[in-house]
């Protein structure tokens, strides 16, 4: 099973006011779990509502596990199978994680009382809340919230999962819980994850791609934007307070006894003598893709 996207193009609106949001987008995504990353306005969530059916693409064409998402029969065949966490969902606060997951079983048209109830049941225990099913949610944390997302995502028990900046506001520990239930859930079905948080991508995802400006600017492995990056990572100590600059990009700073310590990214330390090299990591690979695509944007 997989997603074949082809020159896929979303323009919103028209004439001076049209917005291009997604240009001649070409991916395939199988199994497992896919990242999607980029900053903000990228077009991640435009992609993720076509794919899960709910905006209509100006151009080009998205097939799901062999349904064409430009018919209504492909729409609805995908929608069967499809679970989507929208990257702003509302919840009901004055009902428990029970009652509005049972709603949201009625709306998807779990219409049989005693499989759906045994189903929101299975739900509740593979995202964790079993426990506190009872409770309404208004009392949840950030990440508990998000688990009553998945679930709601969940409930048809999809092959394919859409979850759209589901670690955004969640402190780190609930991150790492969160991410590591997608990673089980992406055991046995393709799982599309966006976020602009490239630490997320880097602990779960075997397969990513980056968006920026409606545009895919690299697909792989993160192993191999990691090697993208070889060469162009230096660490630089001053003692002058001097922030390194010509074409240099500063990913972090650490004050020492006697100076600043920099990490950077670029290509020419011709004027730092000191320069040492450093090992790339996933996010130096994003800084120097999104760096280099800066270049080439200012160059034409
Ligand atoms: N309904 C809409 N009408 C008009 N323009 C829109 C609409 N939805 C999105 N856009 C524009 O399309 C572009 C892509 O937006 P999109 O929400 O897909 O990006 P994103 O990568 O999800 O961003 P973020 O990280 O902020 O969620 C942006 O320029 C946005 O302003
Ligand atoms: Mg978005």
């Amino acid at each position: 099973m997989n997603i074949e996207i082809t020159q896929l193009s979303k323009t919103y609106g028209r004439g001076a006011k049209a917005v291009r949001a997604l240009c001649e987008v070409d991916l395939t995504i199988g199994p497992g779990m896919f990242g999607l990353l980029g900053p903000n306005g990228a077009g991640k969530t435009t992609l993720m509502r076509i794919l899960a059916g709910l905006v209509n693409p100006t151009a080009g064409k998205a097939v799901a596990a062999g349904h064409d998402l430009a018919t209504e029969r492909g729409k609805v065949a995908v929608k069967a199978i499809l679970g989507y966490l929208p990257q702003e969902l509302g919840l009901y606060p004055e009902l428990s994680a029970r009652q509005f997951l049972d709603y949201m079983a009625i709306l998807k048209g779990l219409d049989e009382g005693e499989a759906r109830r045994a189903r929101v049941g299975r739900t509740l225990e593979l995202v964790g809340l079993a426990d506190v099913a009872e409770r309404k949610l208004k009392g949840f944390s950030g990440g508990m919230k998000r688990r009553v997302g998945i679930a709601q995502a969940l409930l048809n028990d999809p092959q394919i999962m859409i979850v759209d900046e589901p670690t955004a506001g969640l402190d780190p520990e609930e991150r790492i819980r969160f991410r590591n239930l997608l990673v089980d859930l992406a055991s046995d079905r393709i799982v599309i994850l966006s976020t602009h948080i490239v630490e997320d991508i880097s602990q779960t995802c075997r397969d990513m791609a980056i968006l920026d400006h409606g545009q895919v600017r690299f697909r792989g492995s993160p192993a191999e934007l990691i090697a993208r990056a070889q060469g162009m990572v230096w660490q630089i100590q001053t003692d002058n307070g001097h922030k390194p600059n010509n074409g240099l990009v500063v990913v972090s700073t650490l004050q020492l006894a006697d100076g600043v310590q920099y990490r950077v990214v670029g290509q020419d330390v011709s004027g730092y003598p000191g320069a040492k090299p450093a090992q790339p990591s996933l996010e130096d690979g994003y800084v120097w893709l999104m760096q280099g695509v800066g270049d080439t944007a200012s160059a034409s």
